[in-house]
């Protein structure tokens, strides 16, 4: 069956939607994909017919609302191939990564202890580790980049050595698109018995994860990069690691016996879920991940991959454009660099022509030094951008050009 993009592009009702009087070409998808009806449908059908707290009551509504919730758990941990007591809800990829660093790793870090990062990571994936290694008189360690926007392996491999403690990695680079060697990541830091994170944030929309095969001890991720509610994510991780975890946040929910002599705490996942959860998140989170197989994320790859081979051919002829990250088989993320122009100036301009990117340092600032750099203009894709997207991009971008030079 062919790909019909505007079959896809229907299900999206805010594409509809005229920009400064322009037809929207959204291609900011790496800081917030757009949301399909079927996802806001089933938020507001839950409100509408099954709003109550979860896990308290025995009325009727409240049944509703954590059999939806609970299901949702199951739908997701099928998705990504993880056992239901290994997703663990949080507001997000950043939450999730911040839990593992808080409660996993602070009790374990030592004196000069090293935390194993890349140079590409986003600032969520370093900052917590900073954190609690100042704590700790421990140390974050990056590894390089390539010129191309690729790890270098062989230097990340150079700096995994007796005093690594933990391995963290963005699965995709939301800067540059580079797909990371993950598993090779993992088996290396298996084979010294270090625990591994992925942040899948990036990853999840566009590429296959199961995270039983991965084999990562934690993988992380944001709905809202996958057609879903914001402030809603998972941590998921495995099994062993999590029951050796303390909770992080306490308060209703994640206990099992609460006196003024002490609390006891309940097992995982509820003991990382204090307070009343996001039921709507979990619930539009679910009906995304349905949304995303009625299509396959397969063919989504496919046609994000046809679209980039298009767009980077068409930004050949842009004067002076330098693309920033070209990295063998990256996914679907433009970021580039016009000479003598600003890249919010590009970025402005290209909104006044209907046209949505991100421009700025992204959340990555080690990795815009690295590349000499203090922003890029960045085009990302998702499953219902077009060619007409793309042309738009193209003639936007010509006309910011002569604009800027004038
Ligand atoms: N991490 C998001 C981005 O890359 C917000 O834009």
């Amino acid at each position: 069956m062919s790909y019909d993009v505007e079959r896809i592009r229907a299900d999206f009702p805010i594409l509809k939607e005229k920009v400064r009087g322009k037809r929207l070409a959204y291609l900011d998808n790496a800081a917030t994909t757009q949301k399909p009806r079927a996802v806001i449908e089933a938020i507001t059908r839950y409100y509408e017919t099954s709003n109550a707290n979860v896990h308290r009551a025995v009325h009727e509504l409240a049944e509703r609302a954590t059999t939806q919730y609970e299901g949702a758990r199951d739908r997701i941990a099928k998705f990504f191939n993880a056992q239901r007591e290994e997703v663990v809800f949080t507001r997000g990829s950043t939450e999730a990564i911040n839990l593992v660093a808080y409660s996993f790793l602070r009790p374990r870090l030592k004196e000069g202890d090293e935390i194993l990062l890349t140079g590409m990571e986003h600032h969520s994936n370093i900052v917590p580790w900073q954190l609690i290694a100042a704590q700790c008189g421990a140390k974050v360690i990056a590894a390089p980049v390539l010129e191309d926007g690729s790890l270098d392996f062989d230097g990340w491999r150079a700096r995994l050595n007796e005093r690594t403690r933990f391995v963290a990695v963005v699965h995709v680079s939301n800067t540059l698109g580079t797909i990371n060697p993950v598993t090779e990541i993992i088996a290396e830091a298996k084979q010294r018995d270090i625990p591994v994170l992925v942040d899948g944030a990036q990853a999840v929309a566009h590429l296959k994860v199961d995270f039983a095969a991965l084999g990562a001890d934690f993988y992380t991720l944001s709905a809202h990069k996958l057609y879903g509610p914001t402030g809603f994510g998972c941590l998921m991780g495995k099994r062993a690691r999590l029951d050796a975890m303390p909770p992080w946040h306490g308060g209703g929910d994640m206990i099992r016996t609460v006196s003024f002599e002490g609390s006891t705490w309940a097992e995982p996942p509820y003991r990382f879920e204090a307070g009343t959860p996001d039921m709507a998140g979990a619930i539009g989170l679910a009906a995304a991940l349905d949304y995303v197989e009625g299509i396959g994320l397969g063919a989504i790859a496919v046609h994000e991959h046809s679209l980039l081979l298009e767009a980077t051919h068409a930004l050949q002829d842009i004067p002076g454009l330098q693309l920033i990250g070209t990295a063998e088989g990256k996914g679907g993320i433009l970021s580039f660099v016009i000479q003598g122009a600003n890249a919010q100036d590009v970025g402005s301009l290209l909104d006044q022509q209907g046209v949505a990117v991100r421009t700025g340092h992204h959340c990555t600032m080690p990795l815009m030094a690295r590349f000499g750099i203090s922003a890029t203009i960045r085009a990302s894709l998702a499953c219902y951008n077009s060619q007409e997207d793309v042309m738009q991009l193209h003639s936007a971008l010509i006309k910011s050009t002569r604009l800027l030079r004038m």
